[in-house]
């Protein structure tokens, strides 16, 4: 690494990460675009590649917004683009993989067009191991910034137009919150809201921590000013964005208020559908199920993540909850909400994981009756305390087991949506279903995909319809009715 580079890099520290403190957090405002980069992207275009979660999703977002205030505009093309952006995930080892695929897939197009940026950023941007191979082994790189230094990304792209050198910042400092970032959101239709950044849970296989930096809330009087904006725009569904969204709040040192508050004035702005992402079954509490109970705007859809149905294996995990805890949570919340839909997330083969375990986590879906469940098999993250432990869970059987996992989920998701049938159910249309342009495709209150067909003017609607064929992963019927936007929600 030269001298250059040195000015802008500062290693991710996983050790100091882990001992994090109480620092104050600190709110920053985004400054307007300084004159001599404001203009620096007229007539060129941009594009982002997005890997990973909603919280990268929504990155980008904030990224394209920036840019776009620089005067670039966006394309898919990867011949149009002046600017090339790589947003990664590091989540699984299969998600790094697929980035550095890409990184290397672009090399072709860098030597043809040097003066293109090439530009990584995202989580694996604050793993000190990718920094390094990316400067030593993919030198076509031109900038890497990290999940703290979005908001830096005006003055990161003039360094890379100016100079010669990579340009390299990470801050692997806890991470400020910066208001005021300027975001091109996906439709006009569906937005996200970050309501909190970081996580500071530290489960023994998760990166997270790490990548995003402490757990820190935007103050609630910021989010709901978004809220009422993306409102008054005429947004139809919100989803609050947050690693952990049932701890925010629990870092205000100036005022008490929790994920169940922000929650109860979020529903009194009136969009009509507000979801929210993901929660940790520890910090959930009664309030939140109390204020969730009152439906209107706020589904009756929980994403909560189980991980593992043995609670030996969710000591090792870290995750701070027996099975028979996320049991009692579970019929706590069908019981105030008895038509909640419930999604998780689960790990098969953690180290030392016994078929006996295993088995557990196969009864805990049967019980809990997941619409949806989104199962991996353990990856080594670097730097994480799992990846120390002893693992002699052979990778076939490991493999086996996502199998019989999934299978016994196929069978209770069909189960599931087989109750639908002959009900009508309340849908936001979203557009042309991708398969199919004659028939029309949208989402009911509990995020399932539902295909119909129907005039193109209802995109953008709430409309009724009666499923006719319900099927493992999705629901086709037919149109019986626009709903009235003003009915739903309030
Ligand atoms: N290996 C496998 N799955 C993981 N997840 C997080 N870290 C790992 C890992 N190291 C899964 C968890 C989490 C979801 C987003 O990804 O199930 O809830
Ligand atoms: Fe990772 Fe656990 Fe935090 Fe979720 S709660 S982001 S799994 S450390």
């Amino acid at each position: 690494m030269n001298e250059e580079m040195r000015k802008y890099f500062s290693p991710p520290d996983l050790k100091a990460a882990k001992k994090r403190g109480k620092e104050e957090i600190s709110v920053l405002e985004f400054d307007t675009i300084p004159p001599e980069m404001k203009n620096i992207g007229v007539g060129k275009k941009y594009l982002i590649r997005t890997f990973g979660c909603q919280m990268n999703v929504h990155d980008s977002e904030t990224m394209a917004g920036i840019l776009e205030q620089m005067g670039y505009e966006a394309t898919e093309k990867d011949e149009e683009a002046a600017v090339i952006l790589i947003n990664t995930c590091a989540i699984r080892e299969n998600a790094e993989d697929k980035v550095y695929g890409e990184v290397g897939r672009l090399k072709a197009l860098k030597t043809e067009k040097p003066e293109v940026v090439l530009g990584m950023c995202g989580c694996m941007s604050q793993e000190e191991s990718v920094v390094n191979r990316i400067l030593t082994k993919h030198q076509h790189v031109d900038l890497i910034f990290g999940t703290h230094n979005i908001h830096r990304l005006p003055h990161l792209l003039f360094e890379a137009l100016m100079g010669k050198e990579m340009v390299v910042e990470v801050w692997s400092k806890e991470g400020d919150i910066v208001e005021n970032l300027p975001k091109v959101r996906e439709d006009g239709l569906k937005a996200w809201v970050n309501i909190m950044y970081g996580c500071d849970k530290f489960c023994t296989y998760c990166i997270v921590p790490y990548t995003r930096g402490k757990e820190r809330s935007r103050r609630p009087e910021d989010v709901l000013a978004e809220v009422r904006e993306l409102a008054r725009k005429g947004y139809q569904e919100i989803t609050l964005l947050g690693q952990n969204v049932n701890a925010y709040g629990k870092d205000f040192t100036d005022r008490e208020y929790l994920f169940a508050d922000l929650m109860d004035d979020v529903r009194q702005i009136g969009i009509p559908r507000v979801r929210f992402t993901t929660s940790h079954p520890r910090d959930f509490d009664d309030h939140l199920i109390d204020v969730l109970a009152h439906k209107g705007n706020l589904v009756e859809h929980i994403h909560l993540p189980a991980q593992s149905g043995n609670s030996d294996i969710l000591k090792i995990m870290a995750r701070k909850y027996t099975r028979e805890q996320y049991n009692d949570l579970v019929h706590r919340i069908k019981r105030k909400i008895p038509d909640a839909v419930l999604t998780t997330d689960i790990i098969v083969g953690y180290p030392g994981e016994t078929e006996e375990q295993f088995q557990d986590t196969l009864s805990l879906m049967e019980e809990v009756e997941y619409d949806t469940a989104y199962t991996f098999i353990y990856s080594p993250r670097e730097g994480t305390p799992a990846a120390r432990m002893k693992d002699d869970v052979p990778m076939e059987v490991k493999k086996e087991r996502l199998q019989r996992l999934n299978r016994l989920q196929e069978s209770i998701s069909r189960r599931k949506n087989e109750e639908l049938r002959g009900q009508e159910v309340e849908v936001l249309v979203e557009g042309e279903s991708k398969k199919n342009p004659d028939v029309l495709s949208g989402r009911t209150r509990t995020n399932k995909l539902v295909n119909f067909r129907g005039p193109k003017h209802l995109i953008g609607q709430f409309v009724q319809v009666r499923i006719d064929e319900p099927k493992t992963w999705t629901l086709s019927g037919t149109l019986v009715g626009e709903t009235q936007i003003g009915q739903v929600g309030g």
